[in-house]
């Protein structure tokens, strides 16, 4: 999810969290009432969304099975959903969000490590082994026609790599050392272009940063800007 944060007030614990953890710490809201919650004594993530928004935890539980096997991602203990809505238990990878406070107030350590990890994820997951796909067509026809329009044609494929799907910042686990340790949030992986996630993680720094980091992050990746294709998958991720 683009937008959202740790929650700073009082977060209601859905029923389903509440019968499985006894004080349950809400750490991320998202922008479609989706809530994550820290089990600390049992070192595992719950994460909730309500029935009826456009995201699913099956498939992303689907993905996460997947990725595992190549690349640290957080491993699935339980998925439950009933009409309040769906539930994901995942064991906690060894570190905190890149949103975190602790890596708000070290954002040079941070960036390295999104760069880096994002680098690794894109190099350790087989396209050829990948059942999914996120390719800028396959977006496009997912938009209305005017918003297609105004979007346009992809350019060409620089490289396809399997994608994250949501490389902002927040989907980095960094661990204590200041490396990063993994990557969840996974709904959205499929094969792409390597170019639609690197326009995202690094249009995400702003938002949690401040400006003036992108050159720490393509350094970190290994790779130098294309301000073409950053434009293109800026706008497609801002017309979805
Ligand atoms: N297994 C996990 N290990 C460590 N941190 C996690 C784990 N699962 C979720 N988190 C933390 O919770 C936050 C929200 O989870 P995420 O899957 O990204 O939800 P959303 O789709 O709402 O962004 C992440 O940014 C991360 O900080
Ligand atoms: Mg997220």
């Amino acid at each position: 999810m683009p937008l959202a944060s740790v929650p700073r007030g009082p977060v209601e614990v859905p029923d389903a969290v509440r019968a499985r953890v006894r004080e349950p710490e809400a750490v991320w809201r998202n922008m479609l009432g989706g809530l994550t919650f820290r089990d600390a004594d049992g070192g595992r993530y719950l994460k909730w969304n309500p029935a009826g928004v456009d995201a699913s935890l099956a498939v992303e539980r689907e993905r996460l099975t997947w990725a595992a096997r190549f690349h640290p991602v957080p491993e699935v203990l339980e998925y439950a959903a009933d009409e309040t809505g769906e539930l994901l238990v995942t064991r906690a990878l060894p570190g905190e969000g890149a949103a975190t406070d602790r890596w708000l107030a070290a954002p040079r350590a941070a960036v390295r490590a999104i760069g880096e990890g994002l680098r690794a994820l894109h190099d350790d997951l087989p396209v050829d082994a990948c059942p999914f796909e996120w390719s800028a067509q396959a977006r496009l026809d997912e938009l209305a026609t005017d918003a297609r329009a105004a979007v346009g044609d992809p350019p060409p494929v620089e490289r396809l790599v399997v994608c994250h799907g949501d490389a902002c910042a927040p989907n980095t686990i960094i661990g204590s050392g200041g490396r990063w340790v993994g990557h969840v949030d996974l709904e959205s992986l499929g094969t792409a272009d390597r170019w639609a996630d690197l326009a995202v993680a690094s249009m995400s720094l702003d938002w949690n940063y401040g400006e003036g980091w992108e050159p720490e992050f393509f350094a970190a990746y290994g790779i130098a800007s294309d301000a073409d294709r950053i434009r293109y998958y800026r706008a497609l991720w801002n017309a979805g």
